[in-house]
């Protein structure tokens, strides 16, 4: 059998495979301590850490729907300048054994830029994801929809820090092809498509909307189909690495995303069907590239593009 190599490298993120939670969806300290060794994946994403002291939202914040889940959590937050303080980085996720990626947010392009200058001199931070594309906070949709504010808050990061920069878009967009490229002229390093889609239950009892903030975010396999057809246009679009993320179930679906384009992997609300699901991935990824003689990622990456 010849070796396979599963390593990716984005901007100056090294990971031995191009598997990571998503960002929100994995808890690596206490709901899942010890299923498996976190140095097994490719990277560790952490939970968006909002520039401000944030609450979250109003419960319920999760509705299950019959392919996936809304969620309307609304990133509760300790804030930047006490997640730096509690020296987390060092104490909650190095001992993981990971590279480690801190997912940021702000409501304009100044805080932004302060989350990344408070990292940047961390040596734990291995990329820094921006989260401008969520939907359950005030300008959260905003960040990566309008081109300006875009432009603004990838450009004022890559200000605030030399860490790899990579900008987490949202789906909720016409063109998010054009949206992406516009980060990658604004500095970013690599891009994340995409976050999830605007959506909402209704309790049809209390004839109210079930989510106490009303909307949420659609994630898990209902969205596989279209954020792998947003992938696709992406890679087209830009010439910085893509990461996938959307519906992964399993790894056939995450070896669609790299024959889509995509560099690397995000797993989210799968996670909540199997805790186990990222390493399955990993293995599965490994069994097709010895099946169809694929010595490295980059063999069929994009493949689907011929
Ligand atoms: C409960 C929950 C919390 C999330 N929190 C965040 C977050 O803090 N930051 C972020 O960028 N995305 C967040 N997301 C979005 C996911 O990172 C991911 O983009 C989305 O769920 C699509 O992937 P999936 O279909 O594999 O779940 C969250 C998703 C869920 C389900």
């Amino acid at each position: 059998m010849a070796e396979i190599n599963t390593s990716v490298v984005i901007g100056n993120l090294r990971m031995k495979n191009p598997v990571m939670p998503a960002s929100g969806a994995y808890d690596y300290n206490d709901d899942n301590p010890g299923l498996f060794p976190m140095s097994e994946l490719g990277a560790i994403m952490l939970k968006t850490i909002h520039h401000d002291v944030r609450p979250g939202n109003k419960s319920p914040r999760i509705a299950e729907t019959p392919a996936g889940m809304l969620n309307a959590v609304g990133i509760p937050s300790i804030g930047i300048h006490a997640f730096v303080k509690e020296e987390y980085l060092k104490e909650k996720y190095r001992p993981l054994g990971a590279p480690i990626i801190v997912s940021v947010s702000g409501g304009t392009p100044e805080a932004i830029r302060t989350c990344c200058e408070m990292l940047d001199d961390s040596e734990d931070v291995a990329a820094i994801e921006l989260n401008l594309s969520c939907p359950n906070v005030g300008t959260g949709l905003q960040l990566s929809s309008d081109e300006k504010l875009l432009h603004d808050c990838v450009a004022e990061a890559r200000k605030g820090t030399h860490h790899t920069l990579i900008a987490k878009h949202s789906p909720n967009v016409t063109n998010i092809a054009k949206m992406a490229k516009i980060s990658e002229d604004s500095g970013a390093d690599a891009v994340t498509v995409a976050n999830t889609y605007m959506g909402m239950a209704i309790d049809i009892n209390t004839k109210k909307p079930f989510l106490g903030n009303c909307q949420g975010g659609l994630s898990g396999p209902a969205i596989k189909p279209l954020t792998l057809h947003k992938v696709f246009q992406v890679y087209e679009a830009v010439s910085i690495p893509v990461i996938g993320c959307g519906g992964i179930m399993c790894a056939e679906d995450a070896i669609e995303y790299i024959l889509a384009g995509a560099s690397a992997v995000q797993v989210g609300a799968a996670n909540f069907v199997d805790p186990l699901v990222m390493p399955k991935v990993i293995r599965g990824i490994e069994a097709y590239m010895e099946k169809n003689h694929f010595p490295d990622i980059a063999s069929f990456r994009g493949l689907a593009h011929q």
